[in-house]
């Protein structure tokens, strides 16, 4: 299988050999920091939704970096707005009056529903989430947070506990007041997706975590509009409406987490939310949002916004000018160029090869997703077929395609590339997926 043709040609990489660096990080990084790969991956330079290696070899990278480049790696448009900024001023904190963060706010503040208009600046999207619910809090005066399990919502503090996978948590207390309700899943939950009113019975669940579970007083519910650690996983269509109803009803906000699937990515809605018919009262982004730059936000109303007034908060970095310059200019690229769109045809293209190779390979128990955010779950005699899946990544980096694992088990490949992927590159995942369940099988 080859590569479409691609005109950059990568400079020669002069510095250290792999092995020699692989031996000096594992000295020197916290041992948490992991690497994926038996092989470690080494890109060492990058152009659109390609990447090569210390050796020269090129991949189509169909995980951005896990999900987070997002118009191309090294955009010419964005290097160039970075640049320009840095040589006028490098530093410029929300605390001095610059052009840039309003500039950019006004531009994303302009691609939400009324009544969210009112931006916050942060870095990371485990910085934004804890934002959004110190907001919750201080807007509700509740104190106690639902989130789903199988949600990844962070590493921080409050980005653990809210998250709801053993996996990504360690031993240590989570913070107070942090619950978690059963999820939908398209294969391991208990009510098929099209049965009727499907949405409507897993949102119990939320109820009766309020009931249950809480003082019966909620600050917040958030989800993800589509699990993205946890495997791709989208929720019934009417499944939204009616969780959200009950965090309301409760006294809460609902918060989406669109770290994963905003800014087009889904190909239906600029934001994942629009797809279910719903409107958070707050939304949190990051990854994309800056292309591969450390950049987040948290959008919400006029009224949750105006209970951070009356204390002096600020965020060094969050609003600086060289992250607004990358944050315009990406936004930028995605709305002249209609990435949204692009991402639907990209998108629907994969699916269709995925579902035709579904009918093929048994071992394909779900093809799901939508636009450039796709998940392909394996399952083997009724279990999560983890280390089959372990061995397809594998194998799909030898042919050249880098893809992300996902779920609790390690049973699903995720597929979230940048959105500049072309036809040819979608034919090309979907000849190596080919390629490598027929190795496998
Ligand atoms: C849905 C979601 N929320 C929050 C985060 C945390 O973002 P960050 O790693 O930028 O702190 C992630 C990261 O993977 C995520 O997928």
């Amino acid at each position: 299988m080859e590569l479409p043709p691609c005109d950059h040609t990568p400079a020669p990489y002069t510095g250290p050999a792999k092995s020699d660096l692989l031996a000096r990080r594992k000295d020197v990084l916290n041992q948490g920091i992991f690497l994926l790969y038996k092989e470690p991956l080494m890109p060492v330079e990058g152009h659109m939704q390609y990447l090569w290696d210390e050796t020269g070899k090129r991949y189509l990278d169909c995980f951005g970096g896990i999900c987070t480049v997002s118009v191309g790696h090294c955009h010419p448009e964005v290097n160039a707005a970075l640049s320009r900024q840095m040589g006028l001023i490098q530093h410029a904190p929300t605390c001095y009056l610059h052009p840039a963060v309003v500039e950019y706010a006004e531009t994303l503040a302009s691609t939400f529903p009324d009544p969210l208009r009112r931006v916050y600046f942060v870095n990371s999207g485990s910085e934004a989430n804890d934002l959004a619910i110190l907001m919750a809090r201080l807007h509700t005066g509740h104190h106690e947070i639902l989130s789903l399990r199988n949600c990844y919502h962070g590493g921080n503090a409050v980005g653990m506990s809210l998250t709801g996978h053993h996996t990504w948590k360690y031993a240590v207390p989570p913070m107070p007041g942090f619950q978690h309700a059963k999820a939908p899943h398209p294969v391991w939950g208990p009510i098929p997706y099209d049965t009727p009113g499907a949405g409507r019975e897993y949102a119990e669940e939320i109820k009766h975590l309020i009931q249950f579970g809480t003082s019966g007083k909620v600050a917040a519910f958030i989800a993800e509009p589509m699990q993205g650690v946890g495997g791709t996983v989208p929720y019934p269509a009417d499944y939204l409406e009616h969780a959200y109803a009950h965090a309301r009803e409760a006294g809460g906000v609902c918060i989406a987490d669109e770290v994963q699937t905003g800014f087009g990515r889904t190909g239906t809605n600029f934001w994942g939310f629009q797809n279910y018919g719903v409107t958070p009262d707050i939304v949190v982004m990051a990854k994309s949002i800056g292309n591969g730059f450390p950049l987040a936000a948290v959008v919400t109303t006029d009224e949750i916004a105006e209970k951070m007034a009356g204390r002096i908060h600020f965020n060094t970095f969050g609003g600086d000018a060289l992250a607004m310059a990358v944050g315009k200019a990406t936004l930028d690229i995605m709305l002249r160029d209609d990435l949204q769109g692009h991402c639907k045809l990209i998108g629907d293209r994969i699916i269709a090869g995925l579902e035709k190779l579904q009918t093929q390979y048994p071992i394909i128990a779900s093809v799901r997703g939508s636009g450039l955010i796709l998940g392909v779950e394996f399952v083997r005699d009724g279990k999560p077929a983890g280390a089959f899946t372990a061995d397809f990544f594998e194998r799909c980096k030898d042919h050249g395609l880098i893809v992300g694992k996902g779920g609790l088990f390690g049973s699903v490949i995720r597929i979230k590339p940048p959105m500049c992927l072309t036809e040819a590159d979608a034919d090309f995942l979907l000849a190596v997926f080919k390629a490598v369940l027929e190795e496998l099988s």
